[in-house]
This record gives structure tokens, sequence and C-alpha cells, in this order.
């Protein structure tokens, strides 16, 4: 069998588990509060509207009176990523530890919130009409505005893992600078051209139309089940891209993840996101820039963004702090693209740099060793930033 094949395979399931849970007005596909509760911690949780209409639910650790920090998970991914290790190796517990009063994001179509705009419920094509480019331009500002309000903090903190470090690379406008104290970004994405994961180059070698075709203009949707079940099947027939999937979902030192755990991962990761998320991403690997979705013909872009092709995210007006947390062996936040992303950010924006060498993609949050080797550094991050 060929790799190829293997990945049709895997879309085919795929499009059947998308015929499967295409139902509308959901609850959360996954209980990430229980795993807040479950650990003896105090849990809120809020719906959260955007400009145009989604509805996001965030969790919270609250405590109140206590500087707030805003956790944005990253691609397929839920805010139950910071949450699924033992309280003391999770991120979100940490910092609530730490003193902090802790918020998750969930970006639309995640499985959190099923609500979108009047007439565009989960069955309808137009909910799933978005890619990252929407998460950063609607979801962030939405969230982080209702984290402000609802705190009344002049400034937050912002960690971001992955996608969640593109919602701020893109979505953060100059003048928000003043609302976000420091962003920590896990494993930074801006461009992805030199990615370097099977799966992901193959798919990108596939006309865009062809994948629409196979997938649909809808939900992607890997159901956890399925994976877990089709991983095992996929390890056996073809070894190197079964590496790479794995390094991809649980990192690339297999001594660094608690493989008993694994239950409680699959019972959360991956979550769904949309077709266009995905292509997004497809896209991103062909082009050596930094940019919004292409609709693929000139009217289509003119129609969107009244220029023919799409436009470049632009790094240097970044008018925020940031401190960046990479691993030399992330296939997906790739350390040319990674040192690429710093050379474009302006100067005084980057406030840290760390580079942990044998840590994957995953590692920044599910890997046994994060809490050890890279969350002090992000606590430093935060004490040294400027919260007035
Ligand atoms: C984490 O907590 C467990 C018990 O809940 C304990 O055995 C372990 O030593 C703790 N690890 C750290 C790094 O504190
Ligand atoms: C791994 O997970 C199991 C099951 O939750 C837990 O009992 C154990 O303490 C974990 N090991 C480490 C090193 O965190
Ligand atoms: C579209 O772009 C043209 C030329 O750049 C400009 O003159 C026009 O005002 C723009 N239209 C809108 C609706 O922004």
């Amino acid at each position: 069998m060929t790799t190829l094949t293997v990945v049709m395979l895997t879309l085919a399931v795929a499009m059947v588990t998308l015929a499967v849970s295409a139902s509308a007005q959901r609850p959360p596909r996954t209980d990430i509060g229980a795993l807040i509760t479950g650990a003896g911690y105090p849990l809120e949780e809020h719906y959260v509207t955007t400009a145009d209409g989604y509805k996001l639910l965030m969790q919270r650790i609250p405590r109140k009176g206590a500087k707030a920090v805003y956790l944005q998970h990253g691609l397929v991914d839920s805010a139950a990523t910071w949450l699924v290790n033992e309280p003391n190796e999770s991120l979100g517990f940490i910092l609530y530890d730490a003193g902090y009063d802790v918020w998750f994001g969930n970006a639309r179509g995640n499985g959190q919130s099923w609500e979108g705009p009047p007439g565009c419920d989960p069955s309808e094509a137009c909910f799933w009409a978005f890619s990252w480019d929407q998460m950063a331009s609607l979801d962030m500002p939405a969230m982080v505005a209702y984290v402000r309000a609802t705190t009344g903090s002049g400034k937050i903190g912002y960690i971001g893992h992955s996608q969640g470090t593109m919602m701020a690379f893109a979505g953060l406008e100059p003048g928000d600078a003043a609302s976000i104290a420091v962003v920590a970004a896990l494993a930074p994405v801006a461009r992805v051209y030199h990615v370097d994961l099977g799966p992901f180059k193959l798919v990108a070698d596939l006309p865009t139309k062809w994948v629409y075709e196979i997938l649909g203009h809808g939900e992607f949707n890997l159901d956890p089940a399925t994976v877990s079940k089709l991983l095992p099947a996929v390890c056996e027939v073809e070894k190197s891209l079964c590496n790479e999937i794995v390094c991809l979902v649980a990192g690339c030192d297999s001594a660094n993840l608690n493989k008993t755990r694994f239950d409680v991962l699959f019972e959360y990761f991956p979550s769904p996101t949309s077709v266009q998320d995905i292509i997004h991403f497809k896209q991103g690997v062909n082009t050596e820039t930094f940019q919004a979705y292409d609709y693929g013909s000139v009217s289509a872009n003119v129609a969107h963004y009244n220029r023919t092709t799409p436009p470049l995210y632009n790094l240097a007006a970044f008018a925020g702090k940031v401190g960046l947390f990479s691993g030399g062996r992330d296939k997906l936040a790739d350390p040319t693209d990674v040192a690429w992303l710093k050379s474009q950010l302006p100067l005084d924006a980057v406030v840290m740099d760390k580079i942990y060498p044998n840590l994957g993609h995953a590692d920044f949050v599910w890997g046994l060793n994060a809490h050890t080797l890279v969350y002090p550094d992000v606590l430093a991050l935060l004490k040294a930033a400027d919260w007035e």
C-alpha cells in the first residue's frame, strides 16, 4: 500500500465520519470542564459571541482579581490540550497554581460550541466557511475583549500553541498591543513553507479542487475513536508515516509522552475544524508567505478582498511583545520557518527566544518534561511583562 493510498483512506474515513456527525445544535462534543472539576479546581464556563455571530465556549479556572491569562489552542485541538496531563504537569493548572486567573479559548467549529449565525447551523456549509483567518480576525479579538471586560483587566496575557500563535500574529492589530501584556508563542507558526510532515506535504501536492471534492465544503472531523483505531493500521503498513503522525500528535521523543494517558488524550483530540482551515494550511505549505486564504480565482479573491490575490499578513507591524518557544524537532513549526518569523517581527518585539533542541510540536502541551523544561520560562516571561 502506498503512502498516498493510506492518506486517501484516512480522508475517506474522515468523510464517513463527517456524514454521521452532521446534525444541528449539538451540545459540546467533549466535556472539558470535567477535566477541571475532576482535578479539584473551580470551573466557570462562558459563551462569547463573535462580531459575525458565532458563539464560542470558554472555560475558566477563576481567580478573581488576579492577572488574567488567555490560552489559545492549535489546529484540530481544543481547550483540553492545556489540561490533559496531571495537574502539576499541565500548563492550565500550573498557571492557576502560580496565581493567575486562567481562561481557555475554543476556536469556532472545534466542537465546544455549535452555534453559528442565524441560518448557519453546522449542517450548513455556511457555518464552515472559515479558516484561521476568521479565528484571528473575529474569534481571538472577541475572546480577548470578553476576558478584559469580565475581569476589568487593562491588560491580559496571551498564550498560544501552534495555530493559536497564528491567531495572534495575524489578528493582533497595532492598537491591541495596549491590551496584551505579552504573547507566549509555543511552537510558533506563521508561514509553514518548510513543513516537514508527510501527510501535510502529500495533501499539499493534491489540487485544491480534488481535496474539496473528496472532503466537501463543510466539517473536517477526524473522529478520535476512528483515529485511535486507524493509527495502528497505518503503523502496520507505513512505518515512517506512522512515526510522523505520532511525532505530530504526541511529540517526537516517545519517552516524553505518558502512554497510559492516551485514553484521556484521545477522548479530546482531535477536534473538528473546517475543511477550509485545512485547505488554508495546504496553501501555506505551497507559499513562502504568511497570507490570507486564497479563494482560488481572481473574481472570488476580488469579491472577498477587493484585490486579485490574498493579502499578506504584515509581521513587521506586530506591535506587541512576544516570547518564542520553539522545538528543534518540530515538523510543523519547522525551525527554518520559526527563524523566518523572528526575522520578520520588529527587533524589539521578541523579548524571549527559547529553542528546545529535542522538542516536537505537541511536546509543548503534552510532553512529560514541558513542566520542567518550558513552563518555568513561560512563567518568567509573564512575570517580567509590563501589566500596567
Ligand atoms: C505531581 O503530583 C504527583 C501526585 O499527584 C506526584 O507524585 C509528583 O511527584 C508530582 N510531580 C511534580 C513534578 O511535582
Ligand atoms: C501518567 O498517567 C497516569 C495515568 O493518568 C498517571 O497515573 C501517572 O502519574 C502519569 N505519569 C507521569 C510521569 O506523569
Ligand atoms: C477597491 O480597490 C480599489 C482600488 O484599489 C479602490 O479604489 C476601491 O475604493 C476599493 N473598493 C472598496 C469597496 O474598498
